[in-house]
């Protein structure tokens, strides 16, 4: 392995966009039976899978059923999930958390959680029996495996690892994927994907890799709002790149709002994770008084539409910045163990975890939309694959419940490792891929263009297409978000590309395709609510924009 992107070669059998959980697992499924690719933006780590902290969702426990969790699924996704694809990821989920036990993820144990919590043992029911199961909102049982709070850097660390060591695997950082090369198949039936252009960051250059299959495993576009829990590069790269070459995409209106990021000026996106309310953690207003009771029996183990809804409409009516998470009944000991990264961070805001109550605000979290794919992760382009956030294969509907993110990386890259491994020798690399042309352009020399369309763009994307909408902010979004493409399309076609541009010019799209969404759907559901049609359709039909 390398991660000197000066060694970019020209081929490879699959070429994989983006290190994180989807991206590593695909690469570690297939790399026995052929050679694979993987490249990052930024640092290996810098996507979400590194900051998730709740964990993964599964069933276990004798206690639970795949029955069960399909049925939170369907409840928290408000009638717009697939049931085959709910049916399918659940069903692979103890699969799936077997096989990231054999990589060798730390996962947190019964008996570690015992050993300061004073709970009552979960009984023990199979191999993975000696994981420890927290609670997150929307699942009727504890079924959330977890590395204490960090469980996305628990897998990836791993996964990481596995990787590096593996000889098959060329993993590449520095290296922004510009867009997908296409050509029509032989038969003429359909478009097929053939290679991708590559930005190396290092050298500066536009290269060419050709490859036999390429997966998009780029993560979600929650960078398009001000306020966020994701990491600076999403900005939805995999689903423009598809959308660009000719792929559907669906359901982007739903963009999951995260309840509970840490308010404070310092804190930029720090998600307090939703197991501090499934280990009894309470949502305060100002005065103390709790609230959620209000709006759902549930409280704050509501779906995650509710409870940021309901937050969102408790400052408005109070004017006030924040709300409160209060976990201070618990003992010191059992918050400093198991939440050792919320409390450790707190504190370095002055904020003891143990003893104070937590701001908390609502924040752009996950991309329910996406790329269409199969459970296999097949697009609508041959040897075309989506996986992780980037792609929407219909097991979130209206609603991601919490921490099925995770699961489904995993699962649709076991399946995408199995589909393309089944056409491996039946598909030749292409001998020639057209150089990228820089003979019309210009370095860029303006470069407060660039960041002025980012800030307006994700400051309107907030104010609009937000929380809570209506048909009036949507079409100020709509109209605002035509004269940035076409400012972006301008500064695109004269000046050489930068990963800033690029990422400028896939925010702009994906917001495009948001707002266009938002506005196609003339009802509320989940986590698309507009003042103008507040009722739920009966029937549940899904997004779909053609390109
Ligand atoms: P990511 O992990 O986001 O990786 C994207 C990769 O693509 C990166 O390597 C990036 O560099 C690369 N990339 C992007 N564009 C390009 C490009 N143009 N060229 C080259 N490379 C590119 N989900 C759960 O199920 N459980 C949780 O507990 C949980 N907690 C979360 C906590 C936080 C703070 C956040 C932000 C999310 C959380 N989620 C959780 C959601 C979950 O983490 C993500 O949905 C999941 O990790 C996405 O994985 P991925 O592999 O699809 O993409
Ligand atoms: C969290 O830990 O609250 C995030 C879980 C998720 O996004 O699934």
């Amino acid at each position: 392995m390398s991660n000197d992107p000066a060694t970019l070669e020209s081929a490879t059998d699959i070429l994989i966009i983006g290190s994180g959980a989807a991206g590593l697992t695909l690469a570690l499924r297939s790399a026995d039976f052929a050679r694979v690719t993987v490249l990052s933006k930024g640092d290996l780590q810098e996507g979400a899978t590194f900051y998730a902290q709740g964990g993964i969702a599964a069933v276990l426990d004798d206690a639970d059923s795949v029955d069960s969790h399909v049925e939170d699924t369907l409840i928290a996704g408000v009638g717009l999930c697939h049931r085959h694809i709910v049916e399918h990821m659940v069903a692979h989920s103890a699969e799936a958390v077997s096989w990231l036990v054999g990589q060798g993820v730390p996962f947190t144990t019964k008996s570690q959680h015992e050993s300061t919590s004073g709970n009552e043992k979960q009984q023990d029911s199979s191999q993975l029996g000696s994981l420890h199961l927290t609670q997150e909102g929307g699942h009727s049982h504890r079924r959330i495996i977890h590395a204490t709070d960090a469980t996305g850097k628990a897998v990836f660390e791993t996964l990481r690892k596995r990787a590096e060591d593996h000889p098959n695997i060329h993993l590449l950082e520095g290296c922004t994927a510009v867009d997908l090369v296409t050509q029509m198949a032989e038969n003429g039936s359909q478009r097929v994907c053939v290679g991708v252009y590559v930005l190396n960051q290092e050298t500066r250059s536009v290269e060419v890799i050709r490859a036999r299959f390429v997966a998009l495993a780029t993560g979600g576009a929650s960078k398009a709002y001000l306020y966020t829990t994701n990491p600076d590069g999403a900005s939805g790269d995999g689903i423009a790149m598809a959308w660009r070459a000719g792929c559907r995409v669906a359901n982007m209106e739903f963009n999951q709002f995260h309840p509970t990021c840490l308010y404070h000026p310092h804190a930029k996106s720090f998600l307090i994770t939703e197991a501090l309310r499934g280990e009894g953690a309470h949502l305060e207003l100002p005065n103390g008084d709790r609230f959620m009771s209000r709006f759902d029996d549930r409280g704050e183990l509501a779906p995650r539409d509710i409870v940021a809804r309901a937050i969102d409409h408790e400052m408005k009516r109070l004017g006030c910045d924040c709300v409160y998470l209060n976990i201070t009944h618990k003992p010191a000991e059992f918050i400093r163990e198991h939440f050792p990264t919320i409390y450790q961070r707190c504190l370095k805001f002055g904020i003891d975890i143990t003893q104070e109550r937590i701001p908390v605000v609502p924040a752009a979290h996950y991309t329910c939309g996406g790329v269409m794919i199969d459970e296999r992760g097949e697009t609508d382009i041959l040897n075309l694959y989506a996986i992780g956030e980037t792609s929407f294969s219909g097991l979130h509907g209206a609603n991601r419940m919490a921490s099925n993110s995770l699961l489904e990386c995993f699962v649709v890259a076991f399946g995408a490792a199995e589909s393309i491994r089944s056409k491996l020798t039946d598909t030749p690399l292409v001998e020639t891929i057209a150089a990228w042309d820089e003979s019309r352009v210009t370095d860029s020399d303006d470069e407060v263009l660039v960041s002025h369309d980012w800030d307006e763009i994700r400051r309107f994307m907030w104010d609009f297409v937000g929380i809570v909408r209506s048909t009036k902010r949507l079409q100020r979004a709509n109209s605002r978000i035509g004269l940035i493409r076409e400012e972006v399309r301008d500064y695109y076609i004269k000046h050489k590309v930068t990963n800033d541009n690029l990422e400028l010019r896939n925010l702009a799209l994906v917001s495009e395709l948001i707002i266009k969404c938002a506005l196609q759907r003339k009802e509320s559901r989940g986590l698309h609510f507009t003042l103008d049609h507040p009722d739920t359709d009966a029937e549940a039909v899904d997004t779909i924009l053609v390109p």
